[in-house]
């Protein structure tokens, strides 16, 4: 039998992909063959959804929850709260007198409208998305949520979803979660809302990376950092860059040395993973094929990537092969 990645993986986790409708439509078959769960790679954002101060338009990502409901595919609801791709009236025009508590307000409106629209077809939501700071000393990273609420937006957010939905499994989502410094920033907070009995249920390490970093060390060392606090851990937004961050370099076409190295990481990768199949839950490509990636155009403009599994016309690369090989 021809391998699919769902049934290759059944007894390690489930296998994600974050989607667009325009992706969906072109790789539909693709898409139902390899995944059990689907994200919605933009639609299902505030800026998206929010169209205006109290219209919510949910069009685009039913379209995706709908498909994936009639064909028995979970979906990781992505995401609530976050700094980017998030309307900026939502933080205008606050009462001067109590900006914080109108504030709240606005945030409770939102969560609730958003995770009631999907009662009952969502049930893992990444509520907070990217808080903490990358570099140096401060905790938090500068965000309209932070100004206008305080430090303890997030703690409010995850109550807030939680009394919304008190069967939802709640997440913290970030990237960099594997950066020693960045992982033990994300430990001091979720620490702190444990400590605090906030509802947090797990942590999605993003898995923006590339052929070179983070190390395998890296990854085990998050990984089990992050099991101790007894959360979930997702691995929600996977994708390899062949590129490293600073690297500027252009191709026409992938080169081979490239190729091989890519194949090589994803296979040490996945093996990484299975090992802690008992401690990762979902592992979610960040798209569908290397025809598109928001990688084409970040951190470089215009500057074609490769970083998936399947190729442009959607064939499985050597990595696909090198991440199915082995005895279940
Ligand atoms: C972050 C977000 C995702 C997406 C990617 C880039 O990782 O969590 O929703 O925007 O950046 O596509």
């Amino acid at each position: 039998m021809e391998i699919n990645l769902k049934d290759k993986y059944r007894r390690y986790f489930k296998i994600g992909v974050a989607t667009s409708n325009e992706q969906l439509e072109k790789d539909v078959k693709l898409i139902l063959k390899h995944f059990n769960t689907l994200t919605i790679e933009n639609e299902m954002k505030p800026e998206h959804i929010l169209v205006q101060p109290d219209t919510y338009d949910f069009s685009k990502a039913d379209k995706i929850v709908d498909f994936a409901i009639e064909n028995k595919l979970d979906v990781r609801g992505h995401t609530l709260v976050w700094h980017n791709q998030t309307p900026l009236f939502l933080f205008d025009e606050l009462d001067p007198s109590n900006p914080r508590e109108e504030m709240i307000i606005r945030l409770r409106n939102y969560i609730t409208k958003v995770m009631e629209h999907y009662k009952g077809k969502i049930s893992v939501w990444d509520v907070v998305n990217e808080a903490i700071e990358d570099k140096g000393e401060t905790l938090l990273r500068d965000s309209p949520w932070l100004t206008t609420i305080g430090e303890d937006y997030i703690d409010i957010a995850f109550h807030i979803a939680n009394e919304v939905n008190p069967d939802a499994e709640l997440f913290y989502n970030d990237y960099n979660a594997t950066n020693p410094l960045k992982r033990q920033k994300i430990i001091d907070l979720i620490k702190g809302m444990i400590e605090r009995n906030v509802p947090i249920h797990g942590i999605g390490l993003q898995g923006h990376w590339n052929v070179n970093s983070p190390s395998n060390s890296e990854i085990r060392e998050a990984i089990e950092a992050y099991a101790e606090l007894g959360l979930k851990i997702h691995i929600t937004e996977m994708d390899l860059s062949v590129f490293n961050f600073d690297d500027h370099n252009k191709y026409e076409f992938l080169p081979d040395d490239l190729l091989k190295k890519q194949t090589e990481r994803y296979q040490t990768i996945f093996e990484i993973f299975r090992e802690y199949k008992n401690k990762i839950d979902s592992v979610t490509f960040w798209g569908v094929t290397d025809r598109y990636t928001w990688l084409d155009d970040f951190p470089v403009q215009n500057r074609k990537n490769w970083p998936f599994i399947f190729d442009e016309k959607s064939k499985p690369k050597d990595s696909f092969f090198a991440i199915t090989d082995f005895d279940e």
